[in-house]
C-alpha cells in the first residue's frame, strides 16, 4: 500500500499570500514514482483558495502527476448546522471536497480542552460524511517515563474511548491512526524508529482484534524530517508520518515526500 505523507501546517502560515506560495512550492513538480500519498492540510481559511489551485487545469503539478494530492482539515465539529459560534462541520468540509480531517490533535486535546467524549462523537460525525479521519493518539512523556506497558496502555484506552461504538465495516477504509507522542512533537526530538514501530504494531493489533480491521493503516507523527524520516517509512508497519514544522519548509517537505517515493 502507498505511504502516505500529512502535511499539518497547524496555525501556519500568518498570510494567504504566503499559504498560496506554500502550497504552490510544496505541490508544483513532478514524480515518477508512485509510492507515496500526500494530504495538504492547512488552516481553514485558506481551504478553498488553496482547492482552487489544486483544481485549476493550469496546474502542472503532483495534483495532475502521479501522486496522490489531498486535502484535509485540521479539526471538524460534530454537528451538522446550527448555532455553534465559530464551528465548522463535516457537510461544509465535504462541500468543498476536502477529504480528510484531522481529529484529537494533542495541540487541540490541550490548548481547545478536547476530551476522548468530544473526539468520539467528532469521529462518528466525520464517517457519517464520508470523511476520513486522521485520529491522533499518544502518550505524554510522563507516561512514557513509566515504561513501554503504560504508553500502551495510555494509547489503548485513549483508542477505546475514541472509537467507542464503531468498528468493522463503519471504520475500514476510512480510518487512519497517528501515532504522535506528545514528548515527540514540535521537541526535534522524534521518538526512535523501534518506539515508533514498537507501538504502531501494538496500535494495528488492537485495530484488529478489537475494530476488526482487516488492514488498519497507522502513521507515525512527531519531529518527522527528512533526515529520519527512511528510519521510519522502512518498516512496513508505519504505513506514513504526520509531518508538522517540516511541512511549513516546500523544499524539506519535497525532499521527504522524493524519500518516501524511493521505498518499497
Ligand atoms: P512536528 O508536528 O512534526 O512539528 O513535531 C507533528 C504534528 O503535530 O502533527
Amino acid at each position: 500500500m502507498k505511504k502516505l505523507i500529512i502535511a499539518n501546517w497547524k496555525m501556519n502560515p500568518p498570510t494567504l499570500k504566503k499559504a498560496k506560495e506554500l502550497f504552490s512550492a510544496t505541490t508544483n513538480y513532478r514524480l515518477q514514482a508512485k509510492n507515496a500519498e500526500i494530504v495538504i492540510v492547512p488552516p481553514f481559511i485558506y481551504l478553498s483558495e488553496l482547492l482552487k489551485i489544486k483544481n485549476s487545469p493550469k496546474q502542472s503539478t503532483l495534483a495532475t502527476g502521479q501522486i496522490k494530492l489531498k486535502i484535509g482539515a485540521q479539526n471538524i465539529f460534530w454537528a451538522t448546522e446550527g448555532a455553534y459560534t465559530g464551528e465548522i462541520s463535516p457537510k461544509m468540509l465535504k462541500d468543498l471536497y476536502v477529504d480528510y480531517a484531522i481529529i484529537g490533535h494533542s495541540e487541540r486535546r490541550k490548548y481547545a480542552a478536547e476530551t476522548d467524549e468530544m473526539i468520539n462523537k467528532k469521529v462518528i460525525a466525520a464517517l457519517k460524511e464520508s470523511l476520513k479521519v486522521i485520529l491522533c493518539v499518544g502518550e505524554p512523556l510522563e507516561i512514557r517515563k513509566k515504561g513501554k506497558k503504560a504508553a500502551m496502555d495510555f494509547v489503548k484506552n485513549q483508542l477505546q474511548k475514541d472509537l467507542k461504538g464503531l468498528k468493522g465495516k463503519l471504520l475500514s477504509n476510512k480510518l487512519i491512526i497517528a501515532y504522535e507522542p506528545i514528548w515527540a512533537i514540535g521537541t526535534g526530538i522524534s521518538a526512535t524508529p523501534e518506539t515508533a514501530l514498537e507501538t504502531i504494531k501494538y496500535i494495528k493489533k488492537l485495530l484488529i482484534t478489537n475494530y476488526q480491521l482487516l488492514t488498519p493503516r497507522v502513521l507515525y507523527g512527531g519531529s518527522v524530517d527528512s533526515k529520519n524520516i527512511k528510519g521510519f517509512l522502512q518498516h512496513n508497519e508505519i504505513d506514513g508520518a504526520l509531518v508538522g514544522g517540516a511541512s511549513l519548509n516546500a523544499k524539506e517537505f519535497k525532499k521527504i515526500v522524493e524519500l518516501t517515493n524511493k521505498i518499497n
